[in-house]
């Protein structure tokens, strides 16, 4: 008889957003991670990729998560192959669904950042193979098992972690952290000013979320409530990739920058706190936009300070290296070759 087992949840499968998964699943990505990274940390090969092929589609920049595909796939034995909207027809001159088609009979598996959540939608229905969300306007579904690996590395589990994001309460991260938060019982709380708090749609989400897990959500533009006994301080961009209203988000999110005030008004002991960033970050003037809104608006680090970012609190480089082992979780669990039991 077929054992059953979640190779049978994950494989072939999508992943578009962390709605879609069970808090079950998400776990097993996020310890499957883990394995993967003591794996890799002692040099014992994991090729359950071996000879396949994945595009790698960009229509926005990338550091971490362009490197965490390509390393993840040549570790897993597998050749992964990058195209940016200047060296694809994607765009101008084929469709989402024609690329789709075409890419599906060369490729294994497709990574996609864009913009509307609906593409890589649309990518991921006609492609006939997986497809990965590397980040959409609405979703970052990756990043969070690389925070989520990151939070049960600091603090052993994450059910009743409570984690403050920080800025823009309707971009990308926020809607993922208190989504994907919620569903694996993490405590978030978004502090952003009013003006942008998330929209309903995701706060449905949240609260049927919530309503499985147990934990419980916060909304709100008052520091003090927002970070009161927190674990975890995140910061993000206050602009994000396609938007380019810099002087509206300065003079919003400016009260909001993430300071040792800040920190210390979470009153929880230094050993139960970390800062975490899904990066970039703004902390200096050492970039072209940091130099440009120093000039502009007289601030030398936007989200974060320099300070809190070099202090002993700063986990975001820890998190930037668990993209790779979780996004190697991601591909492996859904298109490799590998048995995964029942948890
Ligand atoms: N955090 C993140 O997605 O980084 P990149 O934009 O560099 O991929
Ligand atoms: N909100 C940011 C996340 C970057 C990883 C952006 O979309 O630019």
């Amino acid at each position: 008889m077929e054992k059953k087992g979640y190779a049978s949840h994950f494989q072939g499968r999508s992943l578009l957003a962390m709605k879609d998964f069970t808090a079950d699943e998400i776990n097993y990505l996020v310890d499957f991670g883990e394995h993967l990274k003591y794996l890799k940390h002692h040099h014992i090969p994991h090729h359950y990729m071996e000879g396949q092929n994945i595009a790698l589609l960009f229509e926005k920049t990338s550091t971490r998560t362009r490197s965490s595909f390509v390393v993840a796939a040549h570790d897993l034995g597998a050749s992964a192959e990058f195209m940016s909207p200047a060296d694809m027809q994607l765009g101008n001159k084929e469709s989402i669904e024609d690329t789709a088609i075409v890419l599906g009979n060369f490729f294994d598996g497709i990574e996609y950042r864009g913009f509307a959540q609906s593409d890589v939608e649309n990518l991921a229905k006609h492609a006939g193979v997986p497809v990965w969300n590397g980040l959409s306007d609405m979703w970052h579904p990756t990043q969070m098992i690389a925070d989520f690996m990151t939070i049960k590395e600091k603090f052993g589990h994450l059910k009743g972690i409570n984690l403050t994001y920080v800025g823009d309460g309707r971009n990308n991260m926020a809607n993922s952290l208190l989504v994907a938060g919620s569903i694996v019982g993490i405590n978030v709380r978004l502090l952003s000013p009013k003006e942008l708090f998330p929209g309903k749609e995701i706060t449905d989400m949240a609260d049927k979320a919530c309503a499985e897990s147990g934990a419980h959500y916060t909304i709100t533009d008052d520091i003090n409530e927002g970070v009161k006994d927190s674990n975890v301080i995140y910061g993000d961009v206050w602009v994000s990739m396609g938007e380019s209203n810099w002087e509206e988000r300065v003079n919003l999110l400016k009260p909001y920058q993430i300071n040792m005030d800040m920190m210390k008004a979470t009153g929880t002991p230094d050993d139960e706190l970390i800062f975490m960033d899904c990066l970039p970050a703004f902390h200096d003037t050492n970039t072209k936009y940091g130099k440009d809104v120093y000039e502009k608006y007289g601030l030398k680090c936007m989200e974060v300070t320099d300070e809190v970012f070099r202090s002993k609190y700063a986990w975001q480089f820890v998190e930037a290296e668990n993209r790779m082992h979780s996004i190697k979780a991601i591909m492996a669990a859904t298109n490799g070759n590998l048995f995964i039991p029942e948890v």
